[in-house]
């Protein structure tokens, strides 16, 4: 059985709350039990930090026992060199996915430092997108 990790960002607790028009009205927690039971065949595990350096411990502790992350990590992609350097030192895939379609989005929303270490990249299918991540893990 695989095991893959959902890692989310800052602010992604709030999701169901927060900027509904923008990511939905679904708490991240109601979806990943529908991510579940959608795929009884990977042994899914979730983590979710505000906090920089937490993630990149996070990414270094799960790259030993996992076979993939799906990773959001929201606002930090568009600024963490050490999110970055985290993913390039592992050596397992990490799938970079978005809720919403940054590139429609503010400008500083349009670059990302983590998809050039990232082995793809996934965005603007709402919470969809964690699902298209999984099933982008499932074909590596
Ligand atoms: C996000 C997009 C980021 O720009 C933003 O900072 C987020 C969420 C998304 O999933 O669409 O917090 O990663």
């Amino acid at each position: 059985m695989k095991k893959i990790w959902i890692v989310n960002g800052p602010n992604l607790n709030l999701l169901g709350q927060r900027e509904q028009d923008i990511y939905g009205s679904v708490s991240f927690e109601a979806y990943y039990k529908l991510l579940q039971e959608k795929f009884p065949q990977v042994e899914l595990a979730y983590y979710q930090s505000n906090v920089e350096g937490e993630l990149v411990s996070k990414l270094q502790e799960i790259a030993h026992e996992c076979d993939g992350v799906v990773l959001n990590a929201a606002a930090y992609t568009h600024t963490s060199v050490a999110i970055a350097d985290a993913i390039a030192a592992i050596k397992i895939p990490v799938v970079e996915v978005h809720i919403s379609n940054v590139t429609q989005r503010e400008a500083f929303r349009h670059s990302s430092l983590l998809t050039p270490v990232c082995c793809g990249l996934i965005l603007g299918f709402g919470m969809g997108s964690y699902d298209l991540g999984i099933q982008a893990l499932l074909q590596e």
